[in-house]
């Protein structure tokens, strides 16, 4: 019988923090159910056959496997990597972190090297820095752990958030964002404004950490406004972009208790926190504000054996 092993891993969107997480502040995300699944079987070719279409950068996946390698001393080969996803990577719901982590997992499972969850969430950030050289992986904490995280850069704070309900629309401008230049983009303004930067970046920080208790009581009214005042702070910084803006203003304007962009910005998608009387209309304004709206299930699960 041909060995075979299939995960499958969530993707996520910043709920709050994003940026500043890469300062050493803290951040809220949340997994969602767009989950891309790797597939691994037993293969007679003595390398590793690759077909990851839905992965934009195949050294994510390269650097998955040297990772595992470095630290089990399995030498890869023989086995056929396949990824799949109902969701298309577009969205920028994080589908390098879910596939290197997803890799991880499999390879783990196939070879018989077991981890912990810790363990996988450390070398899967080994992982992705030796591609992207930036970043505070609160994406690859997501992809591993699920749920709705408070979390600071490296893992230094990894929180399960118990979080009632988190009525959210989630809109595509329709832009794709590149994220390692977005975070460099905002180490400039660093270098050209120093004390705005640092205003901002606190700003951000205490911002996370006032909307732990509305988030955790499910007071929606406050959760929203918070997300507005990250909104402003996130224009400010200089990562919005007019397409977003249309879609957070159009959101607002429908009903929404508030909106902002989530991840790295200048494109992407944005969030709005809605009633469950709002939803629809909401979904509307988006759409007619030229958005695609992505239906998706936040506090998805972590990365998880399939077969
Ligand atoms: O571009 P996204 O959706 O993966 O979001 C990145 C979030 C940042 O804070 C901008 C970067 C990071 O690594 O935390």
């Amino acid at each position: 019988m041909t060995r075979s092993v299939s995960t499958s891993a969530p993707g996520k969107l910043l709920l709050y923090g994003e940026h500043a997480v890469v300062y050493g502040y803290p951040s809220i995300v949340t997994a969602v159910d767009a989950r891309l699944i790797v597939s691994i079987e037993e293969s007679q070719s003595t390398t590793v056959e690759i077909h990851a279409p839905q992965v934009k950068d195949s050294r994510f996946v390269d650097s998955a496997i040297a990772e595992f390698t470095k630290l089990t001393g399995v030498s890869v080969g023989r086995i056929r990597l396949t990824t799949s996803s109902a969701f298309s990577g577009k969205f920028g719901f994080g589908s390098s972190s879910a596939v290197t982590v997803g890799v991880l997992l499999a390879l783990s499972k196939y070879f018989s090297k077991p981890m912990t969850q810790r363990e996988l969430f450390d070398i899967a950030y080994r992982a992705v820095m030796d591609v992207q050289g930036v970043g505070s992986g609160v994406d690859i904490a997501a992809a591993v752990f699920g749920g709705t995280l408070f979390y600071r850069k490296g893992g230094v704070t990894l929180e399960q958030l118990k979080i009632a309900q988190l009525p959210i629309v989630v809109g595509y401008s329709g832009v794709k964002s590149n994220t390692v230049e977005l975070i460099n983009q905002v180490a400039m303004k660093q270098k050209a404004e120093p004390e705005k930067f640092d205003r901002l970046m606190k700003a951000i920080g205490k911002l996370v950490e006032q909307t732990l208790d509305p988030l955790l009581n499910n007071d929606l009214e406050r959760v929203g406004k918070f997300m507005d005042f990250n909104q402003e702070y996130l224009r400010d910084l200089g990562v919005s972009c007019e397409k977003l803006e249309n879609l957070i203003s159009a959101a607002k304007r429908a009903g929404a208790y508030g909106a902002k962009l989530s991840g790295a910005g200048g494109g992407d998608c944005m969030i709005a926190l809605v009633s469950h009387e709002k939803r629809k209309i909401v979904e509307e304004s988006i759409t007619a504000a030229g958005g695609e709206v992505v239906h998706i299930t936040p506090n998805a699960e972590g990365v998880k054996i399939e077969l």
